[in-house]
Order: C-alpha cells, then structure tokens, then sequence
C-alpha cells in the first residue's frame, strides 16, 4: 500500500511512522508513506495556502489551486483508489472504514487546517471524508496519524501475529474480553481459574461471554441491530 499525506504540517505527522508496528511495516516493504508539504505549490513569495473566505466571518479557508496542483502532480505517476479529507464533518472512523481501507493499493490523505478547504476541492477531487470523533482539532494531521494506524495495522504481515489484530475490540463487533498475564496471583488479586485450566474450548467460551458482557455495559449501542 502507498500512502501519499498531503499537509500544510509535515512535521507534525512523521514521528508515528518512526516507532514500533509503522516504522516495522515501513521498514519491510508493506506500506510506502510518503508526505507532501503543500507549500511548495503555495502561491506568490509568502508560499501562500489559504486565503480569506467570500461572504466574510472568521477563518481563513485552504485554496483550491495548490492542493489541485498537488493532487495533479501525484496522480500523474498512479491512479488512487481514495482520495481521503481528514475534516470534523466527515464519516466517523470506526473499524470497518479501517478493514475497507486497509485493502487499497494507493490513497491520498488530505490534512485541512483552518476553516477547512475550499469546498470545490471536496467537491471535485475528494472521495471519502473522515472524522476521527466529534470534537474538534488543530488540523488534519493528527486525525490522519490515527487513520493510519488503524489502516496499517490490518494489512497482512504487519503485526507477526496475525490473530492479534483480528481479536482486537471491535474486530467481531464487540469490546475485546479482559486480558491476563504472570503472576497468577498478585497481592491477593487472582487470574480467573478458568485461564489457567487449559480447557481451550471453555476458554474461548468465558472469552466470549466476558466480551459480550462488557459489550452490554460500556457500549449497548454495538449491539443493536441497524
Ligand atoms: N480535523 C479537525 N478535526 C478533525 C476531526 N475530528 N477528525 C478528522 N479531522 C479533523
């Protein structure tokens, strides 16, 4: 997979490909992630990027021409299967826009900042818009940094084992179960007996009852049906 990240901030998104499961998948070939400083189409000497907006208020808006002039000069060498805008007014992120992605063999994310982008840009040239959650952020960056993430680490041979990511919470629709790990017994507080049993079946069993249970109480809305 190639990730091409259009942003205004490049600084601000390299370090999370630079640490444990993206700097491995980089590292081994699996995802190419590239990042494109969109000043270097800015207009006139100041590198200018946004712009006030017609109508007037508060709030500069992201130009139309660099970010065109960026998206033209990327899909002149690939054709992209998305072109993703990180906005607040976006589809919220969730794990299946996460496993749909992690299929593509090339996206664009564009990071806004500002008031956002003009909205001719997200009219002509983007495919998908995503929201990281319901509250509001700096820019896109950080938002794109948390999409990639999720993306990359369900590309096959990212995580060494694969079953891993796919008993993550969320992966079946419900909360992941509860997790031990050595001692058995620490100042008094015990590991369920049934983990140490070594009865596969009503392992899987208690995991499964123990997912659904936290399902129902921290998140009763995964189980409804819609
Ligand atoms: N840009 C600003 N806020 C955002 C959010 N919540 N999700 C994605 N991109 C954003």
């Amino acid at each position: 997979m190639r990730i091409d990240i259009i942003t205004v901030l490049p600084e601000l998104i390299q370090s999370p490909f630079e640490a444990s499961i993206l700097k491995r998948a980089v590292e081994k070939g699996i995802v190419e992630v590239h990042m494109h400083d969109l000043r270097r189409y800015g207009l006139n000497k100041y590198n200018q990027v946004d712009d006030y907006q017609y109508g007037g208020g508060a709030g500069m808006v992201m130009m139309i021409e660099p970010i065109d002039k960026m998206i033209t000069e990327l899909s002149a060498d690939r054709k992209y299967d998305e072109i993703i805008y990180m906005t607040p007014d976006g589809e919220t992120l969730n794990q299946g826009i996460a496993n749909q992605l992690s299929l593509k063999e090339n996206i664009i994310i564009l990071c806004g900042h500002y008031k956002g982008v003009d909205q001719r840009v997200r009219d002509l040239y983007v495919t998908k818009e995503i929201s990281i959650g319901d509250y509001v952020l700096s820019g896109g960056e950080l938002g794109a940094a948390v999409l990639c993430d999720a993306v990359i680490r369900l590309i096959p041979n990212v995580i060494s084992d694969e079953t891993s990511a796919l008993t993550d919470s969320f992966q079946d629709g419900l909360l992941a179960p509860p997790v031990y790990t050595r001692p058995a017994e620490y100042k008094g507080a015990k590991v369920p007996e049934i983990l140490l049993s070594g009865n596969l079946p009503k392992i899987d069993e208690w995991r499964e009852e123990q997912a659904f249970k936290r399902t129902k109480e921290r998140r009763p809305d995964l189980l409804t049906d819609d």
